[in-house]
């Protein structure tokens, strides 16, 4: 069974794909951090996030990237987004996504292109969503924990420009695919968030299975 999970920043993606995974026992993958370690890859080496060759150089990062924290920080995150536009660098971890789909038994996979580019055959689609504003809180909220003292302006400004980046690009951008479950996580708590997204999961399933079914 593959689970695509699609959204912008903040949305609950990434809470609700952990969840996924958990519930029906399967892998997860969250595919911004792929898109973090390039561009903190980019900033090591020091090179240019905005020049497609630099960022593809940086492609092929040492797996221990992944576990740093700094990938965290909201920097990455918005440098991630500029080497994220670029074709080639999408290429570069295009395999490396649709291995962790097809293992045998499943996979969660979290991120922006999920449902349309990687997995479009995927089981069950979830585009998550929830307003500006309140991404932007939650967002706000995880930065002064870490100790950043950004205001909450600025938190919707970066918000707002990232979105507007990453629904603009020209190569997969974040749009929901025609076929994905829309979550909308604005009034929901993380509990009823995920309780939702089994739900809408499970309904998938079992129309595909009927849809299936019928083809014999
Ligand atoms: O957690 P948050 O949504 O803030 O960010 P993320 O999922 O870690 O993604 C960081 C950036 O990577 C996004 O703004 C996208 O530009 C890019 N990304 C992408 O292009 N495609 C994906 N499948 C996942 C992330
Ligand atoms: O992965 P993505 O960037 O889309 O979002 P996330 O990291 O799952 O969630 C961003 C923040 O919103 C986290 O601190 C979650 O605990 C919180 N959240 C929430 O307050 N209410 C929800 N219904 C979902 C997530």
């Amino acid at each position: 069974m593959i689970i695509a999970v699609d959204g912008p920043a903040a949305s609950g993606k990434g809470t609700i794909a952990r969840a996924l995974a958990r519930h029906f026992g399967l892998p997860q993958l969250d595919t911004g951090l792929l898109y973090r370690a390039v561009a903190e890859k980019v900033t090591r080496m020091e090179l240019d996030h905005s020049i497609e060759a630099d960022a593809v150089a940086a492609c092929d990062f040492d797996d221990a990237l992944l576990d740093d924290p700094v990938l965290r920080q909201d920097e990455v995150g918005k440098l991630a987004s500029i080497v994220s536009a670029h074709p080639l660098v999408r290429a570069a971890l295009f395999h490396r996504q649709k291995r962790f789909a097809a293992q045998p038994g499943g996979a969660v996979l979290d991120g922006r292109d999920i449902g349309t580019v990687i997995a479009p055959d995927a089981d069950a689609k979830l585009f998550v969503r929830a307003t500006p504003s309140i991404r932007a809180k939650r967002r706000h909220a995880e930065l002064r924990a870490q100790g950043s003292t950004l205001s909450l302006d600025k938190v919707l400004a970066d918000i707002r420009a990232r979105d507007l980046r990453d629904s603009t690009r020209s190569t997969a951008p974040l749009v929901a695919a025609q076929d994905a479950a829309l979550l909308d996580t604005s009034f929901l708590s993380i509990e009823a968030s995920v309780q939702r997204a089994i739900e809408l999961v499970e309904r998938q399933v079992a129309l595909k299975a009927e849809r299936d079914a019928h083809r014999g």
